[in-house]
Formats: structure tokens, sequence, C-alpha cells
């Protein structure tokens, strides 16, 4: 109990108001690419978001870059709303699929651009058993856990905690507390989740927390990548190269076997750069699979490379986490109308959600998820954008 406290406490103490976050300046007059560059420094700014249906207003900050480079996030959910990025030509276009507004994410949508936590992911038949305890999730999807319940992490309204620019980056953090059997999971977790651009084009996304009680977490971000613009077709011509060697099957429900199987000779091998689309007829249902990337976890290491041939977008994941879910928006069917009235169909975006491996609580032979009180959990995601 005092443990807790503490841990609250200690969290509370560092939610301040944004200092160095600027209110909305106005729209900036049209100059070309190259005075651009001189004129525009790292920027945070924030906005109103609008207001949940249980009446919290929920704030828009955007940071942006002397490129251009503009990531817009919320803090209802710790959403990526958007990501505006330069193509070889200097074009910024939007390239992560969303809403233009709050009631779009309010609603229920596949986790556009969303922080999920608990559980990123799947837990077979929504338990597993802790320390000799066995703990019952909600079974959200058929008799499976999925992406932490029914008020996951991504339906949280988070703590704005700092909102800041310097001569190199500019990035907010937000934080969450989840409290003891919050969606049937142990422990009482305080969670950050920072965003920071920096003037090198990329976009970070880290991750700390601490719990009261042995209890298990993995987090990820959820966005839908189309590095064409978002909502204007299908992202079957990207190239993707994946620095995994390993993925780990799965059964009819996407729970994987516990088999670690190599690629070589299958559909499933993107370890020289293949278009997504040139295999996807042989993979039932399209791409669904956690890959098992080589650098194993750990230090920051390549994870991923996109690139998008009309464009000329490159985008390069690294990341700390050992594994990486493939997602190529197999579900999406035209039934959801995102930003600028885009109808979002089958593999729209893609989703490259750096996580720890599906169903690793009753899987003792994949890396471990636990986490003791008394631990700091840490997990880092950059992409860094690039032309070609
Ligand atoms: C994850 C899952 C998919 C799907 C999407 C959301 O990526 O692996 O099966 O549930 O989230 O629609």
């Amino acid at each position: 109990m005092k443990k807790r406290f503490c841990l609250i406490y200690v969290l509370a103490l560092t939610v301040v108001y944004m200092p160095g976050c600027k209110k909305r300046a106005p729209k900036e007059p049209e100059i070309t690419p190259e005075v651009k560059k001189e004129a525009i420094p790292m920027s945070a700014n924030e906005e109103p978001f609008g207001q949940t249906p249980d009446g919290r207003q929920v704030v828009l900050y955007t940071l942006t870059n002397p490129s251009g480079l503009t990531a817009r996030i919320t803090n209802y959910g710790a959403i990526l709303v958007s990501l505006e990025v330069p193509d070889r030509t200097g074009r910024l276009d939007d390239i992560t699929l969303g809403f233009d507004s709050l009631d779009g994410y309010i609603k229920v949508h596949p986790y556009f651009g969303a922080t999920v936590g608990r559980y990123a992911n799947r837990i077979g038949k929504a338990q597993f058993t802790l320390d000799g305890v066995l703990y019952k999730l909600a079974a959200n999807n058929d008799e499976n856990h999925l992406h932490g319940g029914t008020k996951g992490f991504d339906k949280a309204v988070w703590k704005p905690v700092e909102c800041q620019a310097d001569s190199q980056k500019t990035w907010v953090k937000m934080s969450y507390i989840s409290e003891d059997d919050e969606e049937g999971y142990p422990g009482n977790i305080a969670c950050t989740v920072t965003y920071t651009l920096t003037k090198d084009n990329e976009l970070k996304i880290s991750y700390e927390a601490e719990t009261d009680k042995t209890t298990i977490l993995n987090l990820t971000n959820h966005s839908y990548f189309n590095l064409a613009g978002q909502g204007t077709g299908d992202i079957l011509d990207h190239e993707l190269m994946l620095n995994a060697d390993k993925y780990t099957p799965v059964d009819e429900g996407l729970i994987p076997t516990g088999e670690i199987r190599n690629v070589t000779g299958s559909p499933m091998d993107f370890t020289s750069s293949m278009s997504i689309g040139s295999r996807i007829k042989q993979v039932e249902g399209g791409y669904d699979h956690n890959y098992v990337l080589n650098s194993g976890g750990g230090a920051l290491a390549l994870c991923a490379e996109v690139y998008e041939p009309s464009s000329g977008r490159v985008m390069t994941i690294h990341t700390t986490e050992p594994g990486v879910q493939l997602y190529t928006g197999n579900f999406l069917d035209g039934t959801l109308t995102g930003k600028s009235g885009r109808v979002y169909n089958k593999h729209y975006g893609f989703c490259l959600e750096t996580q720890h491996f599906p169903d690793s609580p009753n899987k003792p032979d994949f890396p471990t998820v636990v986490l003791l009180p008394g631990q700091k959990f840490t997990s880092e995601t950059v992409h860094k954008f690039s032309t070609r």
C-alpha cells in the first residue's frame, strides 16, 4: 500500500503544466523549401482536441522539425494522429491512417496510431498464470485477449507531463497510472510514453514503466502507415525488408503455436527487400505475424526498412524490442472513413508493431514479459525518414 502510494505520488509530482509548449501560432506564409529550412526551428504547440463523453478535455500536440516533418499526438490514448513527411521532391503528405477529430478515435476503430497496453497483441484463452495465481482477462477477440482488453491504454486519457523543443529535438511526454486489477491485470503500473521528433527526421517513441506488484507488460504503437499518403491506395507495392530470419507461426486464432520457424523459402521471407504484395495471396488472410528480430532485443537495433517507389519515401525502424508484428490491414474493409474523407479499404495501411511475442505469458520459452517491483521497464522504437 505504502509502495503504491509512493509510486502514484512520485508520478503526480512530475505531472506539471507544459512548459515550453506554445499555443498554436498563426499559419506560416508560403515560402520555398530552401528558405523554410533556415526559417523553421524545432517547435512544439498545443491546441484543444475536444472532450471525451465523460467531459474530459483532450489536447493535440504538434511537433515540427526544420524539414517540415510534423507529428501530431493526442493525450487520448497517447495516439499518433498524423505524421507529415516529405517525399523526394520535398512535398509533405500525411502517411498515417486515422481521423481528423477526436470523435473518430472515441468510436470503435482498429487502434489507429494508438499506444497499446497493457499487453499489445494476443493472450491465448484470455488468461495466464503468474506466481501460481490464475489471472482472467477480457476475451475480446473470440476466446482470446487482444491489445489490453475492452478499455486498454488506447482509450485512456493520458496526463501531459512535458512538451518542449530545443535546437536538436522537440518532444511531448505523457503519463498514465493503470490501477491494480484494471482489465484483470495485477499491480499498479505507472507508465510514460514520450514522442520525440529530431532534426534528423526521426520519430522516437519511448516508454518507461514501474509496478508495485509482479505483473506483465508489453507496449507498442499501432500506427498504420501508407508512405504514398494516407487513404491514397493500398500498400502492396511498398518494398519491405525485415531484419528477421524467423517468425512465430500461429493457429487459427492467431495465437503462436510455440514454434520458432525459419522464413527461408516461404512467403514470410523479407530478409531482402520484397514488395509486400508479391506473395501476400499465399498467406491466408494476409500478413498478421510476429517476426523474431535477429537482434534479440535489448539494445536499439535495425528492425525494418520500407520503401515506397512513387514518393521515394523510406522509413527505417530501429527498436529495443525482440519482435515485430507485420499486419497488412487485412481487416480494413471500406467501412471506415478517415482523415480528409478518405475511405480505408483492405490493405490501405501496414503496421509494424514492435513488441514482445504474442502469448508470451503462456509460452515459457519466449522472452519474458514479466515486470517485477523495483524493476524499470524501458522500450524504444525509432522511425527514421529519408527518400530515394
Ligand atoms: C493487430 C492484430 C490484428 C488486428 C489489428 C487490429 O495488429 O494482430 O489481428 O487485430 O491489430 O485490427
